[in-house]
């Protein structure tokens, strides 16, 4: 994955705004992903669904964070993709998680969401899960 100078600044701008937010964006991911795709419900019964928000939004920033060196994460998503097979999710399951982040970052930032910016955060989920899918 390449992204370009100006997609970083998007991501890295529009992920500072809803970390502003970043409870509320965790509670609208999820609801998006349920309503999405109910039988993802029984997936997440390990922990309140508030801790699982949580630890979402400590994943994007653990991204967003890396933007300059993507290869640097691919250790971690490896291992990442064999822990998500372990939990149950298979290759189908990735496109509806991806599509409730896009909706959260859409309802969350409003106007703030450009189409640019939406166009860079699929560029970096396709990366991303297309790394932890191998
Ligand atoms: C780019 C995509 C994704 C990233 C970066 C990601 C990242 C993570 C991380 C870092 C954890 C915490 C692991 C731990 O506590 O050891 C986690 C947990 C989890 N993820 Fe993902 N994930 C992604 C996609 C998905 C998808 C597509 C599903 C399927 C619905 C999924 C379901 C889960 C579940 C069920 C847990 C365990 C929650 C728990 O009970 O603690 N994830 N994910």
């Amino acid at each position: 994955m390449d992204l370009s100078q100006q997609e970083k600044d998007l991501i890295r701008q529009s992920y500072a705004k809803v970390a502003a937010i970043k409870d509320q964006a965790g509670q609208l991911f999820y609801q998006r992903l349920f309503e999405l795709e109910p039988s993802l419900r029984e997936m997440f019964h390990r922990a309140p669904i508030e801790t699982q928000a949580m630890k979402l939004m400590q994943v994007i920033e653990w991204v967003v964070e890396r933007l300059d060196d993507v290869k640097s994460l691919r250790d971690e998503l490896d291992k990442l993709g064999k822990i998500h097979a372990d939990y149950g999710v298979k290759v189908d399951h990735y496109p509806i998680v991806g599509s409730a982040l896009v909706w959260t970052l859409k309802k969350g930032l409003g106007s703030d969401f450009s189409p640019e910016a939406e166009e860079a955060w699929i560029e970096l989920y396709t990366y991303l899960s297309g790394q932890m899918e191998r």
